[in-house]
């Protein structure tokens, strides 16, 4: 593709975009990137004061995307809520044959660009990529690194996977918190929606085909590996439906039975075990607030509005890791770290959706089109950018 422009960036005055414009203005000279930044504001993309082209255009203005998308090999887009803002976009760079990655981690949204858009996509060869950053990189790629490493130590792959999510600090932003709270008025007012965030197969290729169960985790366990108390991880409704959907479209690399699986972590003593029933009763306190309307706009009232998160000092605080723990079905483990010394969903995030755009501009892919997760669309190539970028991912 020969293309005016490498990257878009859509969305580059929110508060991700402001930090992935950042990441990618850093980027630019070292990759000889021809990239412009894009928004509905030109007055707010101009106060960026980034010296690359703007390109104006609204999310719902289909006709602007479509003469946005075939101006670019990639666009990149923190625009969301997605399922708000994303659809147009999604559509225009579909048919274009522009790859594309975002930040999305709302599941029926996905579904919806799975089933509107995956076999046209094949045909275009446009790589439709969601959930770069701190959902679902970690988990996915995590799993696929893993499995590598697994195959290259035993001969053979892991048969379960189980993401333990530990030590991390950091904070959320408006858009993540518009996200979340329009996913669960969704849920509330629609049975279909409900059904499809329970489904573990939500991102299958076949959704209702006949699979294996794979329950979600929803009480406090034991890692014996690890020796570590687990509970319910707020993010795997999400990253276990993309790991599967990965090893779905790969065809079953590892075998017909693998599981994957996906909690937190606390130490494993009195403390960790007192923190575990404190932090188990905290979440089911959550979700039973998000379930009811008045608690939920209570919520949204206190929650940060559009363009605000935490602050450059919290997030300088900010890290995160993540122990995948593949066992074989001889009883064979090996324990793989990924972990970054930055907070997860923005500036490690930041990280990971700049080096993904890079990546679909940059590197020789060999995936095809369609709508893929970040492991099945660009695997060593992503794995390669992202160590160099500072993170880990490394045999434990
Ligand atoms: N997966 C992860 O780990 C992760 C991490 C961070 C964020 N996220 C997701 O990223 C998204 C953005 O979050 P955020 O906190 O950065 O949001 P935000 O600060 O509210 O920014 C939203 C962006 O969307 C733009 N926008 C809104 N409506 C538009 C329209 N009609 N046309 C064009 N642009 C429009 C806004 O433009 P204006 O400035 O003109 O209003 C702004 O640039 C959310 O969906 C969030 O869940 C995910």
């Amino acid at each position: 593709m020969t293309r005016e422009l490498d990257v878009i960036l859509f969305g580059a005055t929110g508060f991700t975009g402001r930090l992935v414009a950042e990441y990618l203005a850093g980027a630019a000279a070292r990759e000889q990137l021809r990239w412009a930044i894009a928004g509905r504001s030109r007055d707010k993309l101009e106060a960026l004061g980034l010296a690359v082209p703007i390109v104006v255009g609204d999310a719902l203005d289909a006709a602007a995307m479509r003469a946005l998308a075939p101006r670019t090999t990639v666009v990149c887009t923190t625009a969301g809520p997605y399922a708000r803002y994303g659809s147009e976009l999604v559509a225009a760079c579909v048919e274009s044959g522009t790859h594309y990655c975002d930040l999305t981690g709302e599941v029926p949204w996905m579904r919806r660009m799975i089933d509107a858009h995956h076999a046209r996509a094949r045909t275009t060869g446009a790589r439709i990529v969601h959930t770069c950053g701190f959902d679902s990189i970690p988990s996915d790629l995590g799993t696929w690194a893993a499995q590598q490493a697994f195959i290259e130590r035993f001969g053979h792959p892991a048969a379960v996977v189980t993401g333990v999510y530990g030590e991390q600090g950091g904070g959320f932003s408006g858009g993540t918190a518009a996200s979340a709270l329009d996913l669960m008025r969704a849920a509330s007012e629609d049975r279909g929606v409900r059904a499809l965030l329970a489904n573990p197969y939500a991102l299958d290729p076949d959704p209702a085909a006949p699979h294996p169960p794979a329950p979600d985790e929803t009480s406090i366990g034991w890692q014996p590996q690890l020796r570590m108390f687990t509970i319910p991880f707020v993010m795997a409704q999400v990253n276990t439906r993309v790991v599967r959907r990965a090893y779905a479209l790969a065809g079953q690399p590892w075998g017909e039975d693998f599981a994957y699986r996906e909690v937190m972590s606390l130490p494993g003593n009195l403390r960790g075990a007192a923190k575990a029933l404190g932090a188990a009763g905290g979440l089911a306190a959550l979700s039973f607030a998000l379930r009811r309307p008045a608690l939920r706009e209570r919520l949204a009232r206190r929650a940060p509005r559009p363009g605000e998160g935490p602050s450059a000092e919290v997030r300088a605080r900010g890290h995160w890791k993540l122990r995948l723990v593949a066992e074989g079905p001889r009883g064979d483990t090996l324990i793989y770290i990924a972990s970054d010394r930055a907070d997860p969903g923005y500036g490690s995030t930041a990280k990971m959706l700049g080096e993904s755009a890079l990546c679909l501009a940059r590197d020789p892919l060999r995936s095809p089109g369609g709508v893929l997760t970040p492991s099945v669309a660009m695997a060593q190539p992503l794995l390669d950018r992202l160590r160099r970028a500072g993170l880990v991912f490394a045999v434990g």
